[in-house]
């Protein structure tokens, strides 16, 4: 498919007002996508876990206007007004009203809230910007008056609407469906593209269907560095080149592990990759520890359990100081009360989130 395919034909109806609520979950990529090139195509593709709990609702009420040069839309977070939420929503309109031409034909009030606390220092982009993007999808299946639910509609429907929405966040487009997502060309993959997010298509051991993931919120503060900022410090990165050609390689040797179950080889991998991840960043110029001494010491202690143990507890990384720890459902007793006893003490105000594998976004009402 190219970006052709989603430039829609004249719309078949006319609209004079609506409104339609979806909710998106947030997603946690094991191999990690960090670095971009022009128009949101990722530097090396990367898989995630699409989350459960962690998630946006996303209400889309839109009314007809007489200007058609502009775009007007107001943003409510939790029933406040956001402001300074417009400049990335306008962007994000500017980047996709190419493919849904009816944006500026419209009033919209964006209403939006999150599962997760506010300002917990995890990132709504991916569910947010995937929320957003289901809603207008949903007004253009009305315009287009398309009545059928057949697999093929709903498969465009769903490969738009994570186009769509890499166009206002490349991770957001790993969160419409679920339970493993990958996103960026590559070979090991047969279907995967630059352009939206695809299902992982190949046989999943039991022990990866229902992954636990308890995020540790370390440090809830603003992010130092925005993901803009940080995608753009892998160009003339010195170790760019490796590093893209290292999550080629961990796709590939993840695909025997996700199909055999071995948990040990998924450990490694996904420690790894959350590591370099951050090693990206140390190693930048500017350079940037997003870590926290709190992240190190939970860190250590998952490491010092698991070989006390032998259970397979591990941790991933986003750009920041929260830790995700991962951990097998069949586990989940004895690791919760580690966490609760052991971890918990390093979160800000002992907060942490429980949460696990989820299957994608839905719709509430339309
Ligand atoms: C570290 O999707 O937030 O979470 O495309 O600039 O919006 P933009 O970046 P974003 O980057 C997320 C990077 C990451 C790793 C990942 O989710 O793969």
């Amino acid at each position: 498919m190219t970006e052709q395919d989603f430039i829609p034909k004249p719309y078949r109806t006319k609209l004079e007002s609506g409104t339609v609520t979806w909710e998106s979950p947030s997603n946690i990529a094991l191999v990690k996508y960090w670095g971009k090139k022009e128009h949101q195509i990722p530097a090396n593709p990367s898989i995630s876990f699409t989350l459960n709990n962690c998630k946006t609702t996303t209400t889309l009420t839109f009314s007809k206007k007489e200007n058609t040069q502009q775009f007007s839309f107001e943003v409510f977070l939790d029933g406040e007004k956001k402001e300074e939420f417009k400049p990335k929503i306008e962007t994000f309109f500017k980047r996709i009203e190419s493919y849904l031409p009816f944006l500026t034909d419209y009033h919209f009030k964006i209403e939006t809230s999150n599962t997760f606390p506010h300002s917990s220092g995890i990132a709504s982009s991916a569910s947010g910007m995937s929320a957003l993007a289901l809603c207008l999808m949903s007004v253009e299946k009305e315009l287009s008056a398309i009545q059928d639910d057949s697999e093929e509609s709903q498969k465009y429907f769903n490969q738009k609407a994570s186009f769509l929405a890499r166009l206002g966040s490349g991770s957001a487009c790993r969160s419409i469906e679920g339970d493993l997502i990958v996103w960026g060309d590559s070979t090991t993959v047969e279907g995967s593209t630059d352009l939206f997010g695809v299902k992982y298509p190949y046989q999943v051991h039991d022990n990866f269907k229902d992954y636990q993931d308890t995020i540790l919120l370390v440090d809830k503060g603003e992010k130092q560095v925005s993901s803009t900022v940080g995608h753009n410090l892998m160009h003339k990165h010195p170790y760019a080149e490796n590093r893209f050609k290292q999550a080629h390689e961990n796709l590939e040797k993840l695909k025997p592990i996700l199909k055999s179950g071995d948990l040990d080889a998924f450990i490694a991998i996904i420690e790894s990759e959350a590591l370099t991840l951050h090693a990206m960043m140390m190693t930048s110029m500017p350079y940037f520890i997003l870590m926290k001494p709190n992240t190190l010491k939970i860190i250590n202690k998952i490491w010092r359990f698991r070989q006390d143990t032998g259970l397979h507890i591990c941790f991933t990384l986003d750009a920041g100081a929260n830790v995700h720890v991962l951990y097998p459902k069949k586990e989940s007793k004895v690791i919760l009360d580690f966490i609760k006893n052991e971890l918990v003490a390093y979160c800000q105000n002992g907060q942490f989130i429980c949460d696990q594998v989820g299957f994608g976004a839905k719709l509430l009402s339309s």
